[in-house]
């Protein structure tokens, strides 16, 4: 699936060409299942708050599949198996080229939905939430806590020794699932005093946000903080990058930038022990993720139109 211009959903259109070969340290993968992802819809639309993305372009995604062949200086042991893998370009295929290096073997009998997230959003979810240095006692706020990361969020800060997860959503149909995951209290940022909303359940502040949602979610967001707060900005759904005046973190407070190709790049044995960490908890039952939809691939633009609709929950997986 690939696209010639920027434009609605309609612009996905499905190719059929040579099946592609695995390079040096580069595995083939056979398709099981792509996990789409939000922020490729605005590349696609070319209004990526992080800058114009080339042309042509694919949907990058989430890969779960079967390893078929291996390039020169992979080992040969990883054919025949089931891995989950982030792909950059022209993953929503048959086959996938992927590099070996960020390959993740996961067992036959792992949920698709829980395997498909091991690749990037829980690694993704997990760093921002020690890079808010989340520790036993503290309160977090987490928020989209319905998205596929939000969701991981709230789990892993749980697991991470927040005592109190206070989780924003954008309507109030999603703050049963929230609460189901382990928030304490939900609230939706759609509402206009939803900060005075999140002092009612933190009346001294809180210690972290995890921020996906940017502009002046930000700013408002920042004003929640106790002293020694950390705010962690790795996002912008909201299609606006945050406007943070300087002057508020004099209150002793940190912000933090997370990006996942900078991470992987500064600190890529930190990343892989952090992704075969998630594995391992996965397969022991540790992490849940709630699949919104399965679309077909010759289907693709309902699957990036599933990803743009305020009202899903969780992922949205395109099968071949
Ligand atoms: N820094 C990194 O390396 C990195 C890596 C992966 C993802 N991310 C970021 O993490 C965030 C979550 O990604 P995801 O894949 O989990 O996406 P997702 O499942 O779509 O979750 C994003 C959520 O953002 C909320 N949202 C708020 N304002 C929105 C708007 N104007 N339009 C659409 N949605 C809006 C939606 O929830 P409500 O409707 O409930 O508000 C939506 O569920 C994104 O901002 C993404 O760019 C960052």
């Amino acid at each position: 699936v690939r696209y010639d211009a920027h434009g609605g959903p309609e612009v996905l259109t499905v190719r059929t060409v040579e099946q592609p070969t695995p390079a040096n340290g580069q595995v083939l993968i056979k398709t099981e299942a792509i996990g789409g992802s939000y922020v490729d819809t605005s590349m696609r639309r070319g209004d990526s708050a992080f800058g114009s993305t080339p042309l042509p372009g694919s949907p990058h995604g989430d890969v779960v599949g079967i390893v078929e062949a291996v390039g020169d200086g992979v080992d040969q042991a990883l054919i025949g198996r089931r891995v989950v893998t982030l792909v950059g370009s022209d993953a929503y295929a048959d086959y996938v080229v992927a590099d070996a290096a960020w390959v993740l073997p996961v067992p036959a009998s792992l949920d698709l939905g829980v395997a498909s997230v091991l690749s990037m959003p829980a690694p993704v979810a997990l760093r921002v939430v020690r890079t808010g240095q989340v520790s036993e006692g503290e309160t977090v706020l987490v928020h989209a806590a319905a998205g596929v990361v939000g969701q991981l969020a709230v789990q892993l800060a749980r697991r991470e020794g927040a005592a109190s997860v206070i989780a924003t959503v954008g309507s109030a149909d999603k703050f049963e699932f929230v609460t189901g995951l382990g928030a304490d209290s939900v609230v939706s940022y759609s509402e206009e005093d939803w900060p005075d909303q999140v002092r009612a359940s933190a009346p001294n502040g809180v210690d972290v946000v995890l921020d996906s949602i940017g502009g002046t979610t930000s700013t408002q967001s920042l004003g929640l903080l106790a002293p020694y707060g950390r705010l962690v900005i790795y996002g912008a759904s909201s299609g606006e990058l945050p406007q943070i005046p300087i002057e508020q973190v004099l209150g002793l407070h940190t912000i933090s930038g997370f990006g996942w190709a900078a991470w992987i790049g500064q600190r890529p044995e930190q990343a892989r022990a952090e992704m075969d960490e998630l594995v391992e908890l996965a397969v022991a039952g540790g992490l849940r993720t709630e699949v919104h939809g399965r679309v077909r691939l010759d289907d693709a633009p309902e699957a990036h139109r599933m990803l743009e609709d305020r009202s899903r929950v969780g992922r949205v997986l395109v099968v071949p």
